[in-house]
């Protein structure tokens, strides 16, 4: 008996996919299919597949075609698989030749040519458009662009900025630059909003009321009542409305936060994070300090991000402790924000005038999680324990700096009607009463 394998995705099953199993499967008598798995398609970069595992393993079972379906999860399976089956052929599509050439100590490899004019990237793309405008003046604007072509399904219609000359030249080639922000919001379905955080409010408020789904740069607001006024609007309207916290997104991130909440370090204690970036105000022309954003509202949600993850938001005690550089604009130069629960404690240190070590570390009864600078953008973290021998590293995909998983995070959202929460409503909200009382002054220690 001739045994044949085949590998991929099969994601929304397409004719390219039977044309290719019913061709392997005529190279021999038993035809096994390895269907990949999603953490394995997301450590190779495929971040934009549509279908469950589930869903597509059923695909294939329905072509008939297939004696035994397995699932491909690591790098270099291929070869266990094949001494394990006892596999006599192995096939891929043309668009893989030479790939798979080092196969060829165990079994013979042949390579079938790939049906031209479909593939699920293209059907990805028609499937659900996403227009999205975007709205304000950041260096991210760049990162965010250029991340925009790594998803399926995701165009961007131009940028609205008062101020269109501070534009950089990958700003200013998009299809529409405008000073008008209704413009912009007349051609898109949804808004990437990343102007000065003082402005998110209103502009994510008329955004919504336009029935526009927005994905906002944290910050959503200054104020907690406003965050939560934008969420019942966006309930209300059926829209989404997303935190732009790109951490969130990242795999690394996502996955300690279950490992913490999971036991793994068994009850969390205390939280310490760090972010910083150092710019010098005193080059600063006024234009420039307007655009400015303080500590507080550019780095404060990333290191409160993991604190209401873990700990939620009912802390018993908050002490703000900050330098203020500029009173007019609230420029703080360094901020701490330390928060006592009832059974733990957290502390958050955010500065623009201020150098520290960019890590994280979530202490536990059992052990602690260490994410070194910078965590918040971090493919990497260790659980360390008492006796080091039990310490375990974890490594993760990184693309985009986790800008990317954000996108196809919202497009996935707006697509499917459903919030999957990366950063919960409460967590949210939290974010913007800290902002609220930063501003207000409200129990703020002055050093
Ligand atoms: N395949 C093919 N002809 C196509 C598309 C895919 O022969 N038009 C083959 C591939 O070469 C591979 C198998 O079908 O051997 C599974 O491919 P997969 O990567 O799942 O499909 P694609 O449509 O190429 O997916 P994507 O666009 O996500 O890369």
């Amino acid at each position: 008996m001739i045994k044949v394998i085949t590998y991929g995705t099969y994601d929304l099953l397409h004719e390219g996919h039977i044309r290719l199993l019913k061709r392997a499967k005529a190279l021999g008598d038993y035809l096994i299919v390895g269907v990949t798995s999603e953490d394995f398609d997301r450590s190779r970069g495929k971040i934009n597949v549509k279908q469950s595992l589930a869903e597509r393993i059923e695909g294939v079972r329905s072509t008939g075609l297939a004696d035994e379906i397995i699932v491909e999860e690591y790098e270099g399976q291929k070869i266990d698989d094949i001494r394990r089956l006892g596999v006599d052929i192995f096939t891929v599509g043309s668009d893989w030749v030479g790939t798979f050439d080092y196969l060829k100590e165990y079994c013979q490899v042949i390579y079938l040519e790939r049906t031209q004019g479909v593939s699920s990237t293209q059907i990805r793309a028609e499937k659900g458009r996403l227009r999205i405008g975007l709205l304000g003046d950041s260096t991210i604007l760049d990162k965010f662009i250029r991340e925009c072509k790594y998803v399926n399904g995701v165009e961007l219609t131009g940028i609205a900025n008062e101020d269109t000359d501070c534009l950089s030249d990958i700003c200013k080639a998009l299809p529409l630059v405008t000073k008008n922000y209704d413009e912009i919001l007349d051609c898109s379905d949804a808004v990437y909003i990343i102007s000065h955080p003082s402005r998110h409010y209103e502009e994510v408020k008329h955004a919504l009321e336009r029935g526009k789904h927005v994905i906002c740069e944290s910050p959503i607001a200054l104020k907690r009542n406003q965050a939560e006024e934008c969420f019942r609007l966006a309930k209300e309207k059926g829209l989404i409305l997303l935190e732009g916290i790109k951490t969130a997104y990242s795999m690394a991130y996502g996955r300690l936060v279950l490992m913490a909440k999971t036991g793994k370090i068994g009850n969390i204690i205390s939280i310490d994070a760090t972010c910083t970036s150092l710019r010098d105000l005193r080059q600063f022309s006024e234009k420039e300090l307007d655009r400015e954003w303080n500590s507080i509202t550019a780095w404060a949600p990333n290191g409160l991000l993991p604190v209401f993850q873990l700990l939620g938001t009912s802390y018993k005690d908050l002490r703000i402790v900050t330098r203020i550089l500029d009173e007019e604009r609230k420029l703080d130069a360094f901020t701490k924000i330390e928060f006592v629960y009832p059974n733990a404690v957290a502390s958050v240190k955010v500065g623009t005038g201020a150098k520290s070590e960019g890590e994280m570390v979530i202490s536990g009864t059992k052990g602690y999680i260490y994410v070194p600078a910078p965590w918040w953008k971090t493919d990497y973290f260790e659980i360390r324990y008492e006796n080091s021998n039990d310490n375990k590293r974890y490594f993760y995909q990184l693309d985009g700096e986790g800008i990317r998983y954000e996108i196809v995070a919202f497009s996935r959202a707006v697509e499917t009607g459903k919030n999957f929460a990366y950063i919960s409503k409460e967590a949210s909200e939290g974010i913007a009463e800290i902002m609220e009382k930063y501003h207000d002054g409200e129990g703020v220690l002055r050093i």
